[in-house]
């Protein structure tokens, strides 16, 4: 039998590419429901192609231009939409692909409703992993990782305990801007947003080059994985093969190597817990160039150390951490700030932020608003 799946963010760059390993895959997948916030050109593409049974779009207004005449698909508006989806559309997986805090509560809510989840939104565990993790527990759902990161960390740990653990080492490719030697605040959204491994969305893509990303996956592999920040270390890996390690007390090293495309830890996560032959391109190991790995440079990318900060201290700090970030990130992309402005204003704001330990998922949401209107008052301030 085909596994159903809904894909939460399916016109984004993941969402396009879980479609595209399905379609390729097509024997043993079947999607049922499909979300959007405002590309309706693309998801009414993917609706003729797809023939899901139900599908969301956050704007109400383009939402009322699909046109699914002739075909039994149920159409639900706003944000509210997507989350009706996650929560009552029955599914064997809901795929996570919404960029931001957006992705937290229609995840959540598919947890709740017992669906198994592939997460390739970090932000939601960023800012309530732990609520996410207990509620997956609770319902005996599985979490699986789509991060590349976080996919590999979890295949090392398969059938090895976290206490056997002495260090993970994420790997980070450095983004555009690792060996920019220029004025910092003179770098523009265009040369941020030029990643030279991958090919992301805006917000990771610029998350990248301030290495945000690899502060947020530190915190994301800190929950995924109970274990410390501390113990996880980052490495400038800048050929991106090597998806990440973990250390073991006993000196051996286990790591994960593959393609540098996330169509590999999707077509993973898809067929979780088997692992199925690919239509994808091996890696090509005798044509590999030099591999190599050294350690960050913490002064020029602060986003990084604040990130340790921030996942070491835990409570509602990462949620603080992910808004400012968000805010500052996108008032950069829109030259309201400058590039080095970034890692400023988050610092700022959760120099001013009174921890809440163990905090309700009502008192996430209140700290994502709070650090919100922070920054924008700071960015006004300034
Ligand atoms: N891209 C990668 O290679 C990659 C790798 C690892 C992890 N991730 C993580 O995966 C997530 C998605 O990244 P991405 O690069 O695919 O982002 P993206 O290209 O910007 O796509 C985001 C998706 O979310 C939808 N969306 C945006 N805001 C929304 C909202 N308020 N409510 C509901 N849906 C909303 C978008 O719809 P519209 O298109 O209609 O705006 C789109 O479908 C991020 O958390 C990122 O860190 C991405």
């Amino acid at each position: 039998m085909k596994k159903s799946v809904i894909v939460l963010g399916s016109t984004g760059s993941v969402g396009r590419q879980v479609l595209e390993v399905i379609q390729k895959e097509k024997n043993y997948f079947n999607v049922v429901g499909l979300t959007a916030r405002g590309n309706f050109e693309l998801l009414q593409k993917q609706i003729d192609a797809f023939l899901p049974q139900a599908v969301a779009l956050v704007d109400k207004r383009k939402a009322k231009k699909l046109d699914t005449a002739g075909k039994r698909i149920r159409i639900y508006e706003g944000e509210e939409g997507v989350t009706e989806i996650a929560r009552s559309l029955p599914t064997d997986m809901v795929f996570s692909c919404i960029v931001g805090k957006a992705a937290l509560i229609p995840t959540l809510e598919a947890i709740k409703a017992g669906r198994d989840v592939a997460l390739a939104n970090k932000e939601s565990m960023v800012i309530a992993g732990d609520i996410l993790k207990k509620e997956a527990k609770k319902r005996g759902v599985s979490l699986i990782p789509v991060d590349s990161e976080e996919v590999a960390i979890f295949q090392c740990l398969k059938d090895n305990s976290i206490n056997s653990v002495r260090r993970i080492y994420l790997t980070a490719s450095g983004g555009p801007l690792y060996k920019w030697k220029g004025d910092f605040s003179e770098i523009t959204p265009q040369q941020a947003l030029s990643h030279p491994r991958w090919r992301m969305g805006q917000k990771i893509s610029l998350d990248s080059a301030t290495l945000a990303n690899k502060a947020l996956e530190v915190i994301e592999t800190s929950h995924f994985f109970d274990i410390e920040a501390e113990k996880i270390k980052v490495l400038i890996h800048p050929q991106a093969i090597v998806h990440s390690l973990v250390e073991f007390v006993d000196g051996s090293i286990l790591g994960q190597l593959g393609i540098t495309d996330m169509r590999l830890p999707i077509h993973y996560a898809l067929n979780y817990p088997y692992r199925r032959e690919s239509y994808l391109p091996f890696l090509p190991l005798t044509q590999l160039e030099k591999i190599g790995f050294e350690s960050p440079d913490f002064q020029k990318f602060p986003a990084l150390r604040l990130g340790y900060e921030a996942g070491g201290k835990g409570g509602t700090l990462p949620a603080v951490f992910s808004a400012a970030n968000e805010v500052a990130g996108e008032a950069f992309l829109k030259r309201a700030i400058t590039f080095d402005r970034i890692p400023y204003f988050i610092e700022e704001v959760m120099k001013k932020h009174k921890i809440i330990y163990n905090p309700s998922l009502e008192e996430i949401l209140n700290t994502d608003e709070w650090a919100r209107r922070e920054t924008y008052k700071l960015m006004r301030d300034l």
